[in-house]
């Protein structure tokens, strides 16, 4: 069914939003339009991405149609170290859209996931902007000049490929009707709400939302792939980053910066 943009623009009413009925990936586009000086808050949405991109260079199936592709230009007086919150932020305020659209509740699975009986319904993916003339620049490395939030979610589909790295599942094949442009309007409210406030209040408030409203975040046992070496032991908590430890059978404990998360 054709995403229904007009609907859009007069529920976020003086927010920009770009829609492509096909694109390599918003990510690119949202990029483009941040170095342009877009400003926080615009939308960039495809109906299909030939290239969607997802985490740890693997890419985002986007099939016409099916599912809500978008990225956001975010503008944040964050220092770059605060990315991993805000990938965070970006779960929360996913698993919360889809909530109050459907009533589905989802489990975050650190750092990106979005789960529903353990299969991925959506991801989301931080990217901070740093322009090519930052090295020279005298904007404060404080002030970051934008991130682009990545978010896909699984709405209409009825099958995925087999060998998907992480089991798939969509709102749809969950039993929950939902149109893509319901969820959008709750998403883009959500990411504001939660985005203020990490700008207002600092990380802890989302590292406790976080923590209470995901099954990974501690007593856990998983294994985690971290460059090429199998991490197993129960997770316990997260840093005061937004990284997740993991205490191993030896009794180490171990931060893990990014990998791959599987429950065992
Ligand atoms: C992941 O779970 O690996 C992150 C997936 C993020 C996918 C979204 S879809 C919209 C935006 N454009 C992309 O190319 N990727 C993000």
């Amino acid at each position: 069914m054709t995403f229904d943009l007009d609907s859009v623009r007069g529920r976020l009413s003086g927010r920009s939003i770009e829609w492509h009925d096909a694109i390599d990936s918003t990510m690119h586009r949202a990029a483009e339009l941040a170095r342009q000086g877009a400003a926080g808050g615009t939308i960039v949405g495809a109906e299909q991405q030939t290239a969607g991109i997802g985490r740890l260079g693997r890419t985002w199936l986007s099939t016409a149609g099916e599912g809500l592709y978008v990225s956001i230009v975010l503008r944040l007086p964050i220092v770059p170290d605060q990315l991993p919150v805000v990938m965070l932020a970006l779960g929360l305020a996913t698993r919360e859209a889809i909530a109050g659209t459907t009533g589905l509740a989802c489990d975050l699975r650190w750092p990106n996931d979005v789960l529903v009986n353990e299969r991925k319904c959506a991801g989301v993916l931080a990217q901070l902007d740093e322009p090519a003339s930052s090295k020279t620049s005298a904007v404060p490395k404080q002030k970051a000049r934008s991130i682009v939030a990545g978010i896909g979610i699984n709405v209409l589909q009825s099958t995925f490929p087999a060998g998907l790295d992480t089991p798939a599942t969509s709102l749809a094949m969950e039993g929950a009707a939902a149109t893509r442009e319901d969820l959008l309007v709750a998403l883009a409210e959500a990411v504001d709400s939660h985005c203020g406030l990490l700008a207002e209040a600092g990380p802890e408030p989302i590292l406790r939302a976080f923590c209470a409203g995901s099954s990974y975040a501690s007593g856990r046992r998983v294994r985690v792939s971290v460059d090429g070496r199998d991490i197993v032991g129960v997770t316990s908590g997260l840093d005061a980053s937004g990284f997740l430890r993991v205490r191993e059978d030896n009794g180490a404990e171990t931060t893990i910066l990014s990998g791959g998360v599987r429950a065992v």
